[in-house]
């Protein structure tokens, strides 16, 4: 049977069997993601926890190593999705992919200075200093072979911008790099006489990953369309996307389908990701996709980049017990393999939307996985799911025909 077709508990085995999750952690998958303990000190005036079915993009291969990437998310047909991109990729080889150094900027910003300039000047000068100041505000981040890397000083306007860069090595760093800030303002706030405005990390960042993946077209063929008409309408998407900011929203949108459900499952902030690939994609001044698919010698080449701020410890990642399952179900070691297996992992989910829209078009396997979320809808439970959702496959996939099929169940069993 295929991983798709085994039950929640068979799917375990099956991960356990292949090496990928010791006995003792499918035990732990089985059990309640959230002690309460848990839930109440993470977040305030808890009532409960909310729950999403997390499943597992199989087979993503990334740099010669295969990944099994566990996705938290509520659409039907992300997860399937995933594992098909996945399977395609790596028929081709897989992903390859790259990342930049992890580096989380501040911002420390006075409002009218008498003299800004001078100020500037100073803060040149008095380098040094001003990072011996932030070592002592976060001594453990500089044992760990991480810290400020660079001060500089623009004026904006009538404001002056203190950019402070730091490594913040396997943290996602929003903690460490507020915590530098706050205490170099201080020192700053001596120095000019006045208060800092703001002392805060920023969100947007500079520091990039990328994706590629090169298909033989004969790869994409789906039951009606060739391979080599199913690239060249993926190209061509790719290039409508950008000249249409209606379509490139939509683009995007399909790639964090699968971005953003494997950084919630890590127990990353996904606004945090989410606010910087929004600035990102409109970097340029007008808003583009975030990937390109372009024919190249016969071959369909599509390449991913967006910045990708997470980091594999502290916060909830740390806390929540289930973000450590995640962790090392899927493999991540380090920062740098996180971001490039999330990055991977949104290219092949926007080859499989892209594919499916230069094909068949993406209600026909949506909806077929609908059917289920529309039996649940209906108000069916444990196994009439099953049956209502096997019976709406031959007819209209709607709200009122899953509550006629549920109430002729009901009324024959
Ligand atoms: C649906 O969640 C995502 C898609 O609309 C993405 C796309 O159109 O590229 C299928």
């Amino acid at each position: 049977m295929k991983f798709y077709q085994l039950d929640a508990a068979q799917r375990r085995q099956q991960l356990v069997a292949e090496g990928y999750l010791t006995s003792e952690a499918a035990a732990a998958w089985a059990q309640p993601a959230l002690p309460s303990s848990v839930g109440q000190a993470l977040s305030e005036n808890t009532i409960g926890e909310f729950a999403l079915p997390v499943g597992i993009a199989r087979q993503l291969q990334v740099n010669g190593q295969v990944y099994q990437v566990p996705m938290a998310t509520e659409e039907p047909s992300v997860v399937a999705a995933a594992s098909n991109g996945a399977r395609l990729a790596a028929l081709n080889g897989g992903v390859t992919a790259t990342t930049t150094a992890h580096l989380v900027t501040g911002e420390i910003v006075f409002a009218d200075l008498p003299d800004p300039s001078k100020v500037q000047a100073l803060i040149t000068e008095r380098q040094t200093v001003l990072i011996l100041a932030a070592q002592e505000a976060h001594p453990s981040i500089v044992r760990r072979g991480g810290g400020v890397q660079l001060i500089t000083a623009t004026v904006l306007g009538r404001f002056l911008k203190v950019t402070v860069v730091v490594d913040t090595q396997a943290a996602m760093g929003a903690n460490i790099v507020n915590t530098i800030c706050e205490h170099l303002a201080a020192v700053l706030e001596q120095w000019v006489k006045q208060t800092a405005l703001v002392a805060i990390l920023s969100n947007a960042s500079a520091q990039l990953t990328t994706a590629t993946v090169t298909l033989a077209p004969e790869t994409l063929a789906t039951k009606a369309v060739a391979g080599a008409e199913i690239a060249s309408r993926i190209a061509l998407l790719s290039e409508l996307a950008q000249v249409d900011r209606d379509r490139a929203v939509t683009h995007n949108k399909g790639i964090m389908n699968g971005v953003e459900a494997a950084v919630l499952a890590s127990g990353n902030d996904t606004r945090a990701v989410s606010t910087s690939v929004g600035e990102y994609a409109a970097h340029t001044g007008q808003y583009q996709p975030l990937s390109t698919w372009q024919l190249d010698q016969g071959l369909l080449v599509g390449t991913l980049r967006l910045p990708l701020p997470v980091g594999i410890v502290g916060g909830a990642i740390s806390a929540l017990p289930r973000a450590q399952a995640v962790k090392a179900l899927g493999r991540y070691d380090t920062v740098a393999t996180l971001q490039q297996v999330l990055a991977s992992l949104g290219l092949v989910q926007n080859l499989a939307a892209l594919r499916a829209l230069a094909g068949p078009g993406i209600q026909a396997g949506h909806m077929a996985l609908q059917a289920n979320a529309l039996a649940m809808a209906a108000g069916a439970h444990g196994p009439e799911i099953g049956t209502v959702a096997k019976a709406l496959q031959h007819t209209t996939k709607d709200l009122a025909t899953a509550q006629a099929l549920l109430a002729d169940l009901r009324q024959k069993g």
